[in-house]
This record gives C-alpha cells, structure tokens and sequence, in this order.
C-alpha cells in the first residue's frame, strides 16, 4: 500500500505537469523508492491516483529495465555491454564478475544481495569499461576494482 507520505509526494509531483499523466515516471520512482519494486496492487492503486487505467501504468513499469514488477536483491550491478565498453574489456569483466560472485547475469545470488546484469550504454564511455551499482557509477574499472566495489555492498 503506497504511504501517506508517498501519496503527498505524487500529488506534489501531478502539480508539477500540465497533464498528471506527465508525473508517471517520478511516481513510479517514488513508489519504488517506497517498496523496493512496483506489485500489481500499486501499480492499481497508483493508477487511481494518478486518473489512468492500470494498464497505462503497468506498460511504463515493464517498459523501463529501471522499474522492477517483483521483489529484488538489495543490490543491482550492470556493466555497461556497448561497444566502446565492449572495446575496453566489459564483457570479459562481465564474465569474471558473473564467476566471482557466482551466478550468471539476471540471476540473484545466492544470498539475495545481488544481481548482476549488463545495459547498453550509460553515457560514460570516455571513462570504459564502467558499471553502474544501484545509483552509482564506477568507471575505468579492472577486474580486481570491480570485485572490490561488489564485496564491499551489504
Ligand atoms: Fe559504455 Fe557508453 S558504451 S558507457
């Protein structure tokens, strides 16, 4: 159930855009800030909220690879797979992170703490092979700065 508090932030947000749909994104941001992933019943109660049809919101979820539609490690890392990325070692660092931390991409470690994954590019490749870790990002990374940054998430 989204919170009062959340639910004033969404409001706040709607006041924001000439059309309340336009406040779709922060919302779902918001909402997962809140629960850590998007369910079926916020994606309803959202949808009541915000005067749209449950499905409008549900396409933005899936849609976006930012929105999660069910429970989720605590931790997301993805290492950047396009080309310059590529050119610099990523997908060989993706590999020996995908050994390190012992599952394969998209599947949460063992502990539930991670995921690992991989997304094309995230803007930063003049400082590649980078992977962005929840909100983060790290650059110029070696195997061993990468393995580093993974062991130290709680
Ligand atoms: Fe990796 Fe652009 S190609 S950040």
């Amino acid at each position: 159930m989204i919170s009062t508090g959340t639910r004033s932030k969404i409001e706040a947000e709607m006041e924001r855009y000439p059309q309340k749909r336009g406040a779709l994104l922060p919302a779902l941001y918001l909402v997962q800030a809140e629960h850590g992933y998007v369910s079926s019943d916020t994606v309803r109660e959202l949808a009541e909220i915000m005067g749209l049809h449950p499905v409008e919101v549900m396409e933005v979820v899936t849609f976006y690879n930012l929105f999660f539609d069910r429970p989720q490690p605590r931790h997301h890392a993805s290492v950047c797979t396009n080309l310059p990325c590529s050119l610099r070692g990523a997908r060989v660092l993706l590999a020996q992170l995908e050994e390190h931390v012992g599952s394969k991409v998209g599947e949460p470690t063992d502990d539930g703490r991670l995921v690992l994954g991989h997304e094309e590019c995230l803007g930063a490749c003049a400082f590649a092979p980078m992977m962005r870790v929840d909100d983060a990002y790290h650059e110029d990374l070696d195997l061993e700065h990468a393995k580093s940054i993974l062991d130290a998430l709680e």
